[in-house]
């Protein structure tokens, strides 16, 4: 009875071990135990430790060896683990050559997971274009639905990943998108019109634009903040696909050219790269969509896109109808131009709107300053907040509808990443910039104001969230 126990712990220290050793994630200490050894010693190569399989941790560190190992020592290729994926399915985002092992051993290349998404599904969101074209090359079905009647194509439409779209739709054959043409105003801002046929718009979009929580009078969750004021936390992180962006996008493409719906120019997606100075992109791009028919979505200099993003303002007002301070995270200052035009064009003038820019990456800062868009060399920790140059649009907008460019360093983007995630926000450095100007003191007067912050994005792994954090 005593061995039997004693036999039982050790095969639990062993299989353990083994997931420790081919995982190595923080925060387990680095692996110094061979897997072969373990295995050999006893360790269990199908036994569920916590969530994970140790098949399942090898795919998700693309060991392609490590598979092999463990598939010759008798590890089940469809097991599930406690999120009810199978081995395949962390395959399918990461990596084709360990996606082709797998296939090789008897994989199932149409399992769906808890959720009932497949391999194509993952390999899809993942824009991992390797795996889609091998689980598309083994039979993968295209228009398999999810619980949410999700396809693959939704998915990777959702994500923007135009090279698995054009992939998948050579085999499903045919998409239909719904457009509506927008006229832009006389002086080439938006109009409380276009935002409106923009929500509208949203609401009915195949892409599952959420109306995202905006939640309320939170400022005793942040003693660093003055408690009279009030805040409030527009939660863009929840968004679908985790940041704000899709609302512009979903725009963009009800927007397409008329003559693209009609039938009399084709729509085709592909990548091809063309490099380009940035000084030279603007023509670049202008020659490609003139001499050869590509149709650009430019990621924050597009009326279409800044309507969608103007639908965010109309949805906190909704809540919050009298705001006194508004502060947005600015890249290329897409976002804060729709935000700020959809609450001054609410008729809110007395609302002050604030873009908050890291000091390395300053771009719309320094626009303000020449009077002009200015480009510059950018190099900050929030990615997204760093194109090297200011639209000509979203500076237009700026200048009509912004109260001014506020400044936060990197230090402090992080230190905000850490105050969200410790009262249960996963929050990326480029969605701490609003907050953090609020909580280093950034944003003038804001005794007794009602304040809302655009939290825009929570697209953050854990480990860059822990290397970040350290
Ligand atoms: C999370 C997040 N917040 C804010 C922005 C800035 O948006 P914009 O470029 O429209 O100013 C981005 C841009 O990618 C982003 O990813």
């Amino acid at each position: 009875m005593w061995f039997a126990m004693e036999q039982a712990q050790n095969v639990y220290e062993l299989s353990d071990r083994l997931i420790k050793a081919i995982s190595g994630w923080p925060p387990y200490p680095s692996p110094e135990d061979d897997i072969e050894d373990l295995i050999n010693l006893g360790a269990d190569v199908n036994r569920l430790h916590g969530t994970f399989l140790p098949l399942h941790c090898a795919c998700m560190v693309s060991d392609a060896e490590c598979i092999e190992l463990l598939l010759e020592k008798g590890a089940r290729v469809n097991d599930r683990d406690g999120y009810g994926r199978a081995a395949i399915h962390y395959a399918a985002e990461r990596d084709p050559l360990c996606l082709e092992l797998l296939l090789a051993h008897g994989a199932d290349i149409n399992a769906g997971d808890g959720n009932r998404d497949t391999a194509l599904h993952w390999a899809s969101f993942k824009n991992n274009i390797p795996c889609v074209k091998l689980l598309l090359q083994h039979g993968a079905i295209v228009d398999v639905k999810d619980f949410n009647n999700d396809t693959p194509l939704g998915w990777a439409a959702r994500k923007g990943n135009l090279g698995v779209i054009k992939l998948l739709l050579n085999f499903v054959g045919h998409i239909t998108i719904e457009i509506t043409v927008a006229m832009p105003s006389e002086d080439g801002l938006i109009t409380m019109e276009e935002i409106k046929a923009a929500q509208s718009v949203l609401s009915q979009s195949p892409l599952k634009v959420h109306r995202t929580p905006l939640m309320k009078q939170v400022t005793p969750i942040y003693p660093q903040i003055d408690p009279s004021v009030d805040l409030y936390l527009k939660l863009e992180n929840m968004q679908t696909t985790g940041s704000f962006k899709i609302r512009g996008v979903a725009n963009q493409m009800s927007n397409l050219p008329k003559e693209v719906m009609s039938g009399n120019r084709k729509l085709g997606f592909g990548i091809s790269v063309t490099q380009a100075l940035t000084s030279e992109l603007k023509n670049v791009v202008d020659s490609l969509v003139e001499k050869e028919g590509h149709i650009y979505f430019h990621s924050f200099d597009d009326l279409a896109l800044i309507a969608g993003y103007g639908s965010c303002a109309l949805e906190v007002l909704d809540e919050c109808s009298d705001p006194d301070i508004v502060l947005v995270c600015c890249g290329g200052g897409g976002l804060v131009s729709g935000i700020a035009a959809g609450i001054k064009l609410s008729g809110k003038d007395a609302c002050r709107v604030y873009a908050v820019e890291p000091e390395g990456s300053r771009t719309m800062y320094e626009s303000f300053k020449e009077g002009e868009p200015v480009s510059m060399s950018v190099k900050s920790v929030a990615a997204g907040l760093s194109p090297p140059f200011a639209g000509t649009l979203t500076y237009k907008h700026c200048r009509k509808f912004v109260e001014e460019v506020l400044l936060v360093s990197d230090t402090e983007l992080i230190e905000t990443m850490r105050t969200f995630y410790n009262t249960g926000l996963v929050v990326e450095p480029s969605g701490c910039a609003a907050m953090t100007a609020l909580l280093y003191g950034k944003v003038p007067d804001v005794k007794n104001k009602k304040v809302v912050v655009v939290v825009t994005g929570g697209n953050v792994t854990i480990e860059e969230m822990s290397q970040m954090l350290h």
